[in-house]
């Protein structure tokens, strides 16, 4: 149901850059133009700035750069039924929120995204950076009801769609370092966690996780990030729109698990992987279970696990790990 937020906010976004009277809101809304100013002051203290004149109406000038709901709803092109989503300003983690809304019986597929996150998590139990800073912290929730064997290769497909929506949204050239990061110029700039429930034989429900540096400023990162972690503005130079990429990441990721779930993704996955994946070829060492495993990447097998072959010219498969790219010798 929109609520008067995305019907003006459908309004002006349709018209940018052009005005829209109050009238005409008023009417969309069907209210008095001083309902339409009340909610045009919500809208500002959200981080809207508008134009308004008398003779022409209203017109967006800046749009808020922490996550709103109702600008990344009215943005989004793909939207399932039942979809919901939920724009917070702190959590302690968006998967973990999302789990606490799944075990309440929530429906599927919806998604927490938060400006800030208190005790957010990356894989192998560290902590992901997540101050107020521009960047994403964004769960999905899926209930997919199949064999856990059928989810192997779907944080790769999740990760390698979203290495094509940045290419095109922001016109960067991002690659997919096995299993879950996704790199810009051989930097972090997200990552995901994928969790799952189980049942005997079955995904009960499913979680995925995003955190993408999309404008935090390089000066600060914690120190212990150093030179390992990048944003996208700061590979563009300049600001990125916050709600719209959301909105744009959102849509591509509801439409990935769709293809996922019906199996299309095995027409597109091969051209894709080739086109991101940046550890073919290349000579790495993987941390699996306190073992170090060094060797030459090879591929990927149907599974998604990683083909790894070692000094010795044997391969072996990895279906998870840490891994670290040697450098070429100089
Ligand atoms: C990694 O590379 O280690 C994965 C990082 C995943 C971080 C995201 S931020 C949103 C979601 N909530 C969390 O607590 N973690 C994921």
């Amino acid at each position: 149901m929109p609520t008067p937020e995305h019907l003006i906010l459908r309004e002006l976004l349709a018209h940018e850059p052009d005005w829209v009277s109050g009238s005409v809101l008023g009417r969309k809304l069907g209210t008095s133009r001083v309902a339409v100013w009340l909610q045009m002051k919500k809208l500002r203290d959200a981080g809207f700035v508008f134009a308004a004149q008398r003779s022409h109406g209203y017109r967006i000038v800046t749009r808020p750069s922490a996550p709103h709901a109702a600008l990344i709803e009215t943005q989004l092109k793909v939207r399932p039924r039942n979809f919901t989503l939920v724009a917070l300003d702190e959590i302690d983690s968006t998967n973990d929120e999302a789990a606490r809304q799944l075990a309440t019986g929530r429906a599927t597929p919806f998604a927490v995204v938060a400006r800030r996150q208190t005790n957010g998590r990356g894989r192998l139990g560290r902590a992901w950076h997540s101050e107020a800073n521009g960047n994403l912290y964004l769960t999905v929730a899926f209930r997919p009801r199949v064999a856990p064997e059928r989810m192997g290769a779907f944080t790769l497909w999740m990760g390698l769609n979203l290495c094509e929506l940045l290419a095109n949204f922001a016109k960067v050239t991002p690659g997919l370092k096995w299993p879950n990061d996704l790199l810009l110029d051989g930097r972090k700039v997200g990552g995901i966690l994928t969790e799952a429930r189980v049942d005997a034989d079955q995904i009960r429900d499913l979680v995925f996780g995003l955190g993408l540096n999309i404008n935090s400023a390089a000066e600060t990162w914690p120190g212990y990030l150093g030179r390992a972690a990048v944003s996208l503005a700061e590979v563009t130079g300049a600001p990125l729109d916050f709600n719209r990429l959301t909105a744009a990441i959102l849509g591509r990721v509801l439409l990935a698990y769709e293809n996922f779930a019906d199996g299309d993704y095995t027409k597109t996955f091969a051209d894709l992987w080739h086109r991101f994946d940046v550890l073919r070829g290349r000579r790495i060492v993987l941390l699996e279970g306190g073992r170090r495993h060094p060797g030459t990447v090879t591929g990927l097998d149907d599974d998604g696990a990683l083909m790894l072959r070692d000094p010795h010219g044997r391969t072996a498969r990895f279906r998870a790990g840490e891994v670290t790219i040697e450098k070429p010798a100089s």
